[in-house]
């Protein structure tokens, strides 16, 4: 007897069908009222009392079984798009969703990107390592330049030819090499210093560099550009440029956008001066153009470099440049409906 109800559960696992009447028939087949089951329940008084234990567990799974097959086989095929169209219950309320948000960095990126853009500039991206050559000597700093101090440079290992970027101008210097002017590239991307991690200067950053190389480019193209770009990004038009030193121009400057004395924010923003830094630029050196292979008596050129990470701390009012890498979802939802 107990044999044959274990052929059972072996028949009921193995069992499968794809219609309902085939379900129904099973499911009257064995727990029906008149089912295999009752019958073997009504045999158990007539087993010998030492077996009853071992027979009683055997119909309870028999049971079991049976009723979970006729369950999965129902739930399957009420699901069956035949049974409710492509779109399954459209009465079923739907599931909420958490939607993602932009980072402030790539959401400021973006919006320095189509601001270029519209003025003809494309995008170009280039390695995070680098080689002494893109990331210093091409760019009129040869070996032993004091000015290799100027940027806290993490090295790979100890091959000193390999290097992390510390500044998106070596992106320019690629673009040279396998572009010819007119150029008009700005490079967005991470770069590494090796400086002590505050509220304001992290280890690494973002920057965009700007490039643009064609016949006649003056110094007044240059800041005619940056003004329409602090113009578009910050709403302010007023911009000065004070004179500077990077060994990749000449001349050089650095870059301030009036920002105003309103409130007290501006004040504290500004140190009271109502000026505020964003970035530096100037006229590619000409020894750059040529380490480039751009011939430097046809053609000239003017490059600039911002800080993402400083504008986007200036637009949200971001006091503390780690949150921009703590990936803290509580600080990153905040920036849901920016863009
Ligand atoms: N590469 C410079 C820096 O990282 C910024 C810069 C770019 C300055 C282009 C002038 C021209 O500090």
């Amino acid at each position: 007897m107990i044999d044959k109800i274990k052929e059972h559960i072996a028949e009921v696992e193995k069992f499968t069908t794809e219609s309902k009447e085939a379900v129904e028939s099973f499911r009257i087949k064995y727990l029906g009222k008149k089912g295999l089951l009752n019958d073997f329940f009504a045999e158990f008084k007539n087993v010998p009392n030492e077996q009853k234990k071992e027979f009683g567990q055997t119909i309870n799974k028999l049971k079991k079984t049976a009723e979970e097959k006729v369950n999965t086989l129902k739930s399957a095929l009420d699901n069956t798009t035949a049974e409710t169209g492509i779109y399954g219950d459209l009465t079923r309320p739907g599931e909420a969703t958490n939607i993602g948000a932009r980072h402030p960095i790539s959401i400021v990126k973006n919006q320095i990107i189509d601001i270029f853009s519209r003025i003809g500039f494309n995008v170009s991206e280039g390695p995070e390592i680098e080689d002494d050559w893109h990331n210093f000597t091409a760019l009129n700093l040869p070996e032993y330049h004091p000015a290799r101090d100027m940027q806290d440079t993490f090295f790979v290992q100890t091959n000193p030819d390999i290097l992390l970027r510390t500044h998106t101008s070596s992106v320019q210097v690629r673009y040279m090499e396998n572009n010819k002017p007119p150029i008009r590239t700005i490079s967005p991307g991470r770069v590494y210093r090796n400086e002590a991690i505050s509220a304001r200067s992290h280890c690494f950053f973002h920057q965009i560099e700007g490039l643009y190389i064609d016949k006649n480019v003056s110094f007044a193209d240059l800041k005619q550009t940056l003004q329409f770009f602090t113009t578009e990004l910050f709403g302010k038009s007023k911009i000065r440029l004070r004179p500077s030193y990077f060994p990749f121009t000449e001349p050089s400057a650095e870059v301030d956008v009036y920002w105003g004395l309103e409130t007290e924010a501006d004040y504290r923003i500004t140190k009271g001066t109502g000026w505020l830094e964003i970035g530096g630029c100037g006229m590619v050196d000409p020894n750059v153009l040529k380490n480039c292979g751009i011939d430097a008596e046809e053609y000239s050129g003017f490059a600039f470099g911002v800080g993402i990470d400083r504008i986007a701390m200036l637009l949200y009012q971001i006091t503390d440049i780690r949150l921009l890498s703590e990936n803290d979802v509580r600080f990153l939802e905040q920036f849901k409906s920016a863009l």
